[in-house]
C-alpha cells in the first residue's frame, strides 16, 4: 500500500482537488511538505516529458515517490498549439490574457475550431514508471466568456455544453475537466496497489 506520495506542485487549488479525489489512505504532500524550493525543470518538448522530467526530479533529489503532472491546450487548425506551450505561448512573462489574445488572433478567420485539453500525470513508485492522460474535447469561441477559472477558461467550450469553462464554474468544470479525469485515472490504480 502507498502510504505516503508527493505531488510535484505548489499550487493549491491543484492540491485540493488531488486531495478531495484521492481521499483515502494516501497522504498527499506538496513540494512545501517536503521542504523542496527547487525550480524544478520543464523543458521537454511534450507534455508527457515534462511530467515525467519533474516526477524523475523529486525522484532523485528526495527519494519520494510521487507523481507530477503538465496539461496543455491542444487547437486542431493549429496543429496542436499551444500545447506544452499553452502558459507561455504569448512570450516568457505575459499573462493569460496575452496568451489567450494571441490565440484569437491565430484563430482569426479558422472555421475549425476543434480544441482540446489535456493532461498528463506521470507517477513514479519505487522504481517504475506510469503515466496516465485525461483528454476534454472542446471548441474555441471567437470571443472571451466568463468570469470563473484561469488560463484558456474563457475560449474553452467542452463538447456536448454550451458555456464555456469560464461561465460553468469552477464545481461543475473541476467534475468534467482534463485534470479531473486524469486524476481519477492515477486514483484507480492507486487503489489497486492498496488492494494488493
Ligand atoms: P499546468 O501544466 O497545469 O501548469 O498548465 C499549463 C498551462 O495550460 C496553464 O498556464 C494554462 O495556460 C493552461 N491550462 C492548464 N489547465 C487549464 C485549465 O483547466 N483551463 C484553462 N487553461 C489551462
Amino acid at each position: 500500500m502507498i502510504t505516503k506520495l508527493v505531488f510535484a506542485t505548489n499550487n493549491k487549488h491543484k492540491l485540493e482537488e488531488v486531495r478531495h479525489i484521492i481521499s483515502g489512505k494516501t497522504e498527499i504532500l506538496s513540494l512545501a511538505g517536503i521542504d523542496c524550493c527547487d525550480d524544478i525543470p520543464e523543458t521537454a518538448g511534450t507534455l508527457e516529458g515534462n511530467a515525467l522530467l519533474k516526477a524523475r526530479y523529486i525522484k532523485l533529489q528526495y527519494g519520494y515517490d510521487c507523481f507530477a503532472d503538465d496539461t496543455g491546450l491542444e487547437v486542431e487548425a493549429l496543429h496542436n498549439a499551444p500545447g506544452v506551450y499553452s502558459a507561455r505561448y504569448a512570450g516568457e512573462g505575459h499573462d493569460a490574457e496575452a496568451n489567450m489574445n494571441k490565440l484569437l488572433c491565430q484563430m482569426q478567420g479558422q472555421s475549425n475550431r476543434k480544441a482540446r485539453f489535456r493532461t498528463v500525470i506521470a507517477l513514479i513508485i519505487k522504481d517504475k514508471e506510469y503515466v496516465f492522460e485525461g483528454i476534454v474535447n472542446g471548441s474555441i469561441v471567437t470571443d472571451k466568456r466568463g468570469e470563473a477559472g484561469f488560463g484558456y477558461d474563457p475560449l474553452f467550450i467542452p463538447d456536448t455544453y454550451t458555456l464555456t469553462f469560464a461561465q460553468m464554474g469552477n464545481e461543475l468544470k473541476n467534475l468534467i475537466s482534463h485534470r479531473a479525469l486524469a486524476v481519477k485515472q492515477l486514483a484507480a490504480f492507486l487503489s489497486t496497489l492498496s488492494a494488493e
